[in-house]
């Protein structure tokens, strides 16, 4: 049994910035993080565009930056979360910072603002197209300064540990010896992330597969906004399988066009902002075109945009499409829109607090109702950046009694079981990719989803069979939690009767109207 007073699950902006802040509160205390693969791998190393934050006084306003966030989430965000939100932005950012990131700026000396889908201003601080990379590598920086914080890589959590509604830590697999341990905690904080690898077709890296919103409904955490999924317009088509490549929505802000294969200038016919209309309009649109011309893609022309410019703001993609014959400055590339992000998760309260006492979460695994039914660009990293400063306040000014289960935390037993054959969970990881990208996509249609529930049904039948008979494994219980989430994406789906944001539903009869 390994006892802490901060048990962190994930090592992105979210739970890094929350373990930073606690440590030095309290210096006496221990801060475990466990994260499941390498310390720095996370969906935060891969952003690109940046962070949303406004700074320039002349031209932009947080009240500007509060009406693009509340317009693209459809009326479905809660009001006082985006004001809180887009107002702290300054000041998490300065704390960056202080930590040693670094962001570009102009020749006159001022950060250099990007410009995204759905901002009425060029408000996006970044770090080139490698915003997230900069973040994650100042970030564990000055986790490793701090002598109360362990991190322990290539740890997965398994379950979290609870009794009477409040929780006490959580059993994880170390994944270099197979051992499980045991942590007990006074505080759990969940900061595991989106859930990507559920759809395959993803810009998301591997470790995206939903663990710890599926924890925390084993734990009957309450999650919300579920069927909220969403996808990147412009994500390079490749014919591989595997996490995509994302192409930022910056490089629309820099100007870029969308086309069809023939040459159209296609998405003035759906929004009168063009290419920089909100993300689920951009990736709504290109599903219809493809719809409609039976193409598997459609192109970004950056033919016209100053080159030199283009790769001082956007090495890693303009190397990236070198190193695949793709000359920027002649050809256009091709995108296809993919599953970027997830909106909803699991509910907290302006502190971060979920329904389970002493359990918190934080950044994409949460739903703080700030993105309501889409989620504005660049507004992501923000939110775990304001999040995990309202648990540190919440936790570091509050004389908080830790919790004690009355029951001792038991250690967990394992009993010697066989080893599952892998190539059979990955089997049945791919063909819940398939279902997923068929059944539950931009576009659902509610015969669909109901059919995709009964799949499910079977399949968490099936893995929970696995779970009992066969050696636990990081594959196992990936692809237990992946199911548990789809099936509340598609129960939610199911609930939610309005079309909104990145929600878009529709009876069989009205296929024909829509593609219209
Ligand atoms: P993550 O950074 O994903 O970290 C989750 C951590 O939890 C990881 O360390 C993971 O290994 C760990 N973990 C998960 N499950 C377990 C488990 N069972 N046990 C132990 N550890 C576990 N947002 C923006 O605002 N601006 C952008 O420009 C931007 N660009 C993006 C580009 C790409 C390609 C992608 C994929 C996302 C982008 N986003 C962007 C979204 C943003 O990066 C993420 O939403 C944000 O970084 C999430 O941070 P997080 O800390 O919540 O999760
Ligand atoms: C991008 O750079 O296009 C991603 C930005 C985001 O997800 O907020």
């Amino acid at each position: 049994m390994i006892t802490t007073n901060y048990l962190i699950i994930g090592s992105g902006v979210a739970g890094l910035t929350f373990a930073i802040k606690i440590a030095d509160r309290f210096p006496d205390k221990k801060v475990t993080i466990i994260t499941k693969s390498a310390e720095d791998e996370s969906n935060t190393k891969y952003a690109q565009g940046g962070i949303a934050i406004v700074l320039d006084e002349d031209e932009d306003s947080y009240q500007k930056h509060i009406q693009d966030t509340l317009i693209c989430g459809d009326g479905l965000c809660d009001e006082a979360v985006v004001k809180m939100v887009v107002t702290e932005g300054p000041k998490r950012l300065k704390e960056l910072i202080e930590w040693g990131a670094k962001f570009d700026k102009n020749t006159k000396g001022k950060y250099d603002l990007g410009k995204e889908g759905g901002h009425s201003q060029n408000r996006v601080v970044h770090h080139k197209d490698q915003t997230g990379f900069e973040i994650e590598r100042a970030i564990l920086l000055e986790v490793h300064k701090k002598k109360n914080i362990t991190v322990l890589d290539h740890h997965f959590a398994l379950d979290l540990i609870t009794e009477n509604n409040c929780c006490y830590g959580a059993y994880a697999l170390n994944q270099k010896t197979n051992e499980i341990l045991t942590f007990q905690s006074d505080f759990t904080l969940l900061a595991t992330g989106g859930i990507g690898h559920l759809y395959g077709h993803t810009t998301n890296p591997i470790i995206a597969t939903g663990d710890g919103i599926a924890m925390a409904n084993r734990a009957n955490a309450v999650t919300k906004d579920m069927e909220f999924i969403q996808f990147h317009p412009t994500a390079l088509y490749e014919t591989t399988s595997g996490s995509k490549f994302l192409i930022s929505e910056a490089v629309r802000g820099f100007g870029a066009y969308l086309r069809t294969k023939e040459g159209i200038r296609f998405m003035l016919n759906y929004d009168e902002r063009g290419e920089l209309a909100s993300r689920d309009i951009v990736s709504q649109s290109i599903d219809l075109e493809l719809k409609k011309t039976g193409e598997e893609c459609v192109f970004l022309d950056c033919t016209h945009l100053d080159l030199i410019e283009f790769k001082k703001h956007f090495p890693t993609i303009y190397e990236r499409c070198r190193s695949i014959g793709i000359d920027i400055a002649k050809d256009w590339i091709p995108v296809i829109p993919a599953q970027h992000y997830l909106c909803g998760g699991i509910k907290v309260d302006q502190n971060g607090k979920t329904s389970v006492a002493n359990l918190f979460a934080c950044g994409e695994c949460s739903q703080t109702g700030l993105h309501g039914a889409n989620r504005l660009a660049s507004n992501s990293l923000l939110e775990a950046l304001v999040y995990s400063d309202k648990i540190y306040t919440y936790l570091a000014n509050k004389t908080l009694e830790s919790a004690k289960p009355k029951q001792p935390v038991t250690e967990y037993k394992e009993i010697s079981k066989p080893v599952m054959k892998t190539a059979y969970i990955s089997k049945m990881k791919e063909d819940l990719q398939h279902l997923m990208h068929k059944n539950v996509s931009i576009v659902r249609y509610e015969t669909d989803l109901l059919e995709a529930l009964e799949e499910l049904k079977q399949w968490q039948y099936e893995i929970e069979l696995i779970n009992r008979n066969f050696q636990i494994s990081t594959a196992i219980c990936e692809l237990n939690n992946m199911i548990t989430i789809g099936t509340l994406i598609i129960q939610q789906s199911i609930s939610q009767k309005e079309n909104r944001g990145g929600f878009m539903k529709f009876n069989s009869f009205e296929i024909e109207e829509y593609a219209n």
